[in-house]
């Protein structure tokens, strides 16, 4: 068994960053002190994964995963302590010098581990034939180049030629004295059955003669291969591709995705293609952030890695109507995903790959701008194309676009989609949603992930917004127990670290959690202004806008002088029998309050933070005063439960009895329970908003 010396594994250790090494695989997010991602290990929502920098450590707070940076590789690749240090060292630039043995034998410690240093090891022999062997040379490198790529693409991809004979691998292979058993499990080599299926023990090679893709897993390991074949008239498929392996799971592997996450973050944008050659054009061309799915449909793992490192992809694909329908299916996966999907097709004929060869990187990228669509409009337009005026053929084409849209998990998107459905068939909205809602109802797996809609009116009362709509009911979030909590306190969250620990953010955007300076204000603000432009305005028969604020609010302190100042005045006005109004209020003698009102009064309508982050239209304010006020002050309750909760949790930091401190973890539940509530109700309100 190789060994690497203490020396050196302190080294690497020390070289190597918990953020960087973690962040190749996932997005982290600072919040707090701490950096946050859905955790890779398991299937969650919301991020329960977390990275301590100062600490070197990773853990995840829902499946309990934890370690350092060898134990991080060690668990995403499955591979032993030594491959994964070896991960390390050349993420660093270490050299780790190997005992002269069998390449097999040197750092062999799994399985895994064999598969893995077998399948790079045939990479770098079919990359030496395409690059130094004669046949190689005029047959493989040739084709390669005569396809326009460059030496530069076929190196990042390491590329490679194999040899058109039944055995050039095989005892290559063998003579670097690697076990048949590896060469076959990684399926390089094909077992010779007999006609009644029993094994002749001839072995032979599985690719010959054909233009070798490696396959890349996210660390950048081959796993496996794809492979083209260049005789025009071959029998056999044009791409012939390694089996599943216990290395290769083909439905958890992106083409390129390697090359591609880098680009992928900082664009935030994942382009989707069909094809090997795809990936490799579009790359050559500047176009990094490129993936391909390998012409296999799209499955739920390879869309949970795109959505490790992105919220967008968009889908590129040739432009026959066929192609089109055949792949509708793949893109609802999509959205189901909680992806934001959009599409661009190219002209008939032409995939990524001759479209980019043809009209040349500029004008590619030009059309890429140009000819996107989100694809529910684009899948609205398509179906009504289809469905001309014909009816039946329409009501058709509805649903068809009403299931795509059942996928989409934020209702907010939901009912944006909606109006824009309803917009291109001409449908009254209602009609649409009435018709929605009983699609999604067929269609929900679980009565609980049912992306229903409130179609009622908004009612006056708090008691609209806790009337959990089928909008925001969704499985409950596992909350951590108290041993969690002073566990995940003890291994260095912050307080806000835990305030979205355990909550399902849902619809509501991540700013709300974070600790923005001055959100109270801004609620505080919002409040005010409601009160002073529309008090008497009805929201209920009975209930005016000036009733139901100070109902609600009962006597939340506000923390911003003139506002509360102002909101006492308002207070005073109505117990005098009278309605604040402007006129009045601005001649006030306090020149603050003068200037506030004057402001309030003129300015033009702010959109909520979090229409605008959704950019969502906001319809005429009178019809959403009763969401504008329910929406101000869940705000503003919601500050105010943070705030609690963050001063509860810093009183955690310091040492107490256990009373004491069951009492605060107590607290910390209630107000973390209270918080998530209002981030529910908030969920629904802003869904009726939009
Ligand atoms: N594919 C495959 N097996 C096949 C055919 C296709 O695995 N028998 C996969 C390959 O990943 C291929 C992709 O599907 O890249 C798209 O197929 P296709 O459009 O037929 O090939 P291109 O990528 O366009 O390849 P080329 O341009 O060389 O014809
Ligand atoms: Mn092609």
């Amino acid at each position: 068994m190789a060994r690497i010396p203490k020396e050196l594994v302190d080294q690497i250790i020390h070289h190597a960053d918990i953020v960087e090494v973690v962040g190749d695989f996932v997005s982290l997010k600072r919040k707090g002190q701490n950096m946050w991602a859905c955790c890779p290990f398991h299937h969650e929502k919301s991020p329960s994964f977390s990275v301590a920098p100062a600490k070197g450590l990773y853990k995840c707070f829902g499946c309990g995963k934890a370690g350092g940076v060898v134990q991080f590789i060690m668990d995403i690749e499955g591979t032993s302590y030594v491959e994964a240090l070896k991960y390390l060292a050349k993420k660093y630039g270490i050299e780790v010098q190997e005992e002269e043995k069998t390449p097999e034998q040197q750092l062999a410690q799994n399985e895994k581990d064999s598969q893995f240093i077998v399948s790079n090891w045939a990479k770098d022999r079919y990359h030496q034939l395409l690059q130094k062997n004669e046949e190689g040379q005029s047959i493989g490198w040739s084709y390669l180049r005569q396809r326009g790529l460059n030496q530069t693409t076929i190196a990042t991809f390491e590329l490679g030629y194999s040899l058109d004979q039944w055995d050039d691998l095989l005892k290559a292979a063998t003579a670097a004295g690697f076990e048949q058993k590896y060469l076959e499990k990684t399926g390089l080599v094909v077992r010779r059955e007999d006609d009644n299926g029993q094994d002749t023990g001839r072995r032979y090679d599985r690719f010959r003669g054909r233009v070798m893709f490696p396959i890349h897993n996210i660390s950048g390991r081959v796993i496996g291969f794809g492979a083209r074949t260049l005789k025009p008239n071959d029998k056999t498929a044009k791409y012939l591709n390694s089996p599943e392996s216990e290395i290769y799971h083909k439905s958890d592997v992106l083409y390129g995705l390697y090359h591609a996450r880098q680009a992928i973050r900082t664009e935030e944008q994942c382009y989707l293609v069909e094809g090997y050659l795809d990936v490799l054009s579009l790359h050559q061309g500047g176009i990094k952030n490129v993936v391909a799915s390998s012409g296999t449909s799209l499955t739920d793992g390879q869309i949970r890695l795109i959505k490790r490192y992105t919220d967008n992809v968009t889908v590129l694909y040739d432009g026959d109507a066929a192609g089109i329908r055949a792949s509708l299916r793949g893109i609802d996966m999509l959205l189901e995903g909680g992806l934001n999907v959009r599409v661009v097709l190219f002209p008939d004929g032409d995939d990524p790959d001759s479209y980019i060869r043809k009209v040349g990187d500029q004008k590619f990228k030009e059309h890429l701008e140009q000819a996107s669509h989100d694809f529910i409009q684009f899948k609205t337009d398509l179906v009504s194309r289809e469905a001309a005026q014909d009816p039946v053929k329409k009501a058709e084409a509805i649903r068809e676009v009403l299931q795509s849209i059942a996928k989409v998990p934020d209702p907010i998107k939901r009912q944006v989609f909606l109006q824009q459905t309803s917009q291109t068939f001409g449908i009254d909205e209602q009609v649409l949603i009435t018709e929605y809602n009983k699609i999604a109802r067929q269609t929900a797996k679980s009565p609980a992930s049912l992306p229903g809609l409130d179609v009622q009116k908004p009612r006056s009362g708090s008691a609209s917004a806790t009337g959990q709509t089928p909008a925001t009911a969704r499985p409950a979030p596992r909350p951590m127990s108290p041993e969690e909590e002073a566990e995940a306190l003890m291994y260095g969250a912050s307080p806000e670290d835990l305030m979205g620990g355990g909550g399902d953010l849902q619809t509501l955007t991540k700013e709300d959690l974070e600790p923005v300076p001055d959100v109270q204000e801004q609620c505080e603000r919002e409040v005010v202004r409601l009160l002073l432009l529309y008090s008497a305005q009805p929201l209920a028969p009975d209930v005016s806008v000036a009733q139901y604020i100070f109902g609600q609010l009962d006597d939340t302190p506000f923390k911003t002088g003139v506002y509360g100042d102002l909101l006492h005045l308002c207070r005073e006005e109505l117990t005098q029998g009278r309605w604040p109004e402007i006129r009045i209020l601005i001649q006030h003698s306090r020149s603050d309050i003068r200037s506030l009102v004057a402001e309030l009064a003129t300015e033009r309508y702010e959109l909520s933070p979090n229409w605008t982050t959704h950019q969502i239209h906001v319809p005429r304010e009178l019809d959403l005063l009763q969401i504008a006020c329910d929406n101000a002050i869940l705000r503003l309750n919601k500050v105010n439960v943070e705030r609690a909760l963050a001063e509860h949790m810093d009183a955690l930091r310091h040492p107490m009895d256990e009373a004491t401190l069951d009492g605060h973890l107590q607290t910390i539940r209630a107000l973390k329970q209270m918080d998530n509530q209002l981030a529910g109700m908030l969920g629904t309100v802003l869904s009726r908003g939009a």
